[in-house]
């Protein structure tokens, strides 16, 4: 089906030339590739990552004595996490047209909020804190509301990869402490097999959610490789972790976690940034920016085509284009398992801008 446009704004909606797929053919192959995903994802998170904040840890095991430092991390992350009804209730808002997009964000949500309940009993079950003291807390930071760090819906999916994989690296990073392979002098000794079992168990979800955004900044960057990769570089240009302006004593608590080697600038980095663009075929930061750089630099009579050469070179398109194929693949297994495949199949539509080998090339 055509876009619909009034008589009067006609002339300035550009034709979409033969052959090509127009916004809305590859908006519709987004949407249905992120119903088909989400399927598959919460099928998949209630098989395999259905535990409880209460039940699944062994509460009244975790050591009263753990360093000040551990706790003060440990608050944080419960401080960060609480905020899930907002994310949730935020993201959802600005996706509520998607059914794939909207439906994965409560599920999402869902899992966040036993992020935050698991921390909370971390904090309590410490002994470290009275329950006054977090009731007070925890209304402290309910006073303040989080707010969408970009206003649009691709800027926040963008964000998100980046903010998923850094959450997972804070929990692994704490993980290691607790189990005795910190390298750091004042961290020696704080085994803790349950604030382990914790941090990982987290950080396991905060992968599957990398995962899912990863997923669908593929799909915006296969179909719309300019807007995602300005997207990226917006992002990292500014990027910083979730309520960081509405958490109390957040230097202490961002100092603290540097000094246990949790996370800092280096790790983001190499280990979220790096990561991120590794799986997102983008070889550096300095590439990106170049790429984006020269599209602008191309005079106008050159055309859009000269601009859209650049834009392919700027990432490995052709790694990209087989994560896309692959992940429908995914989404076509499970789809088979249910019987969806005989009466509405997700199928893989390639995007014709995409620049092909010529043969002997
Ligand atoms: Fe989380
Ligand atoms: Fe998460």
């Amino acid at each position: 089906m055509a876009d619909i446009h009034p008589p009067d704004t006609l002339s300035t909606v550009p034709p979409t030339p033969a052959g090509l797929l127009s916004n809305r053919e590859k908006d519709t192959l987004i949407e249905r590739a992120f119903t088909g995903l989400y399927r598959w994802y919460t099928a998949r998170s209630q098989e395999t990552r259905n535990w409880n904040a209460d039940l699944s840890f062994d509460w009244r095991s975790l050591r009263a004595d753990l360093p000040e430092d551990v706790i003060t991390v440990i608050q944080g992350f419960f401080a960060v996490e609480q905020y899930a009804p907002d994310y949730t209730s935020e993201l959802l808002n600005l996706v509520r047209a998607s059914h794939g997009r909207s439906h994965f964000q409560m599920r999402w949500g869902s899992e966040e909020e036993k992020h935050a309940d698991a921390w909370e009993n971390a904090v309590l079950f410490s002994r470290q804190r009275t329950p006054e003291w977090i009731r007070e807390y925890k209304e402290r930071l309910k006073s303040k509301q989080w707010e969408l760090p970009f206003p649009d819906a691709i800027h926040n999916l963008v964000y998100t990869v980046f903010q998923e994989r850094a959450t997972q690296l804070n929990y692994l990073n704490l993980m290691k402490i607790a189990q005795g392979k910190s390298d750091k002098p004042h961290l020696q000794g704080v085994e803790d097999p349950i604030l382990a079992q914790v941090a990982q168990t987290i950080a396991i979800d905060e992968a599957a959610h990398y995962n899912f955004f990863l997923e669908g900044v593929r799909l915006y960057l296969y179909y719309y490789p300019q807007k995602t990769l300005e997207a990226i570089k917006n992002v990292i240009g500014q990027f910083s972790m979730p309520a960081q302006q509405l958490v109390p004593d957040w230097d202490h608590f961002f100092e603290t976690v540097y000094k246990a080697g949790i996370y800092g600038p280096r790790d983001f980095s190499r280990d979220v940034m790096q990561v991120a663009f590794r799986n997102l075929g983008i070889e550096s930061r300095k590439k990106l920016e170049e790429g984006i750089k020269k599209t602008r630099e191309v005079p106008d009579f050159e055309g859009e085509q000269a601009r859209t050469t650049i834009i392919w070179d700027t990432f490995d398109y052709g790694a990209i284009e087989g994560d896309v194929k692959r992940l429908h693949v995914k989404i076509q297994d499970y789809e088979k398992k249910i019987g969806l495949d005989e009466l509405d199949p997700t199928e893989f539509v390639e995007n014709p801008e995409v620049p092909r080998a010529k043969p002997g090339e």
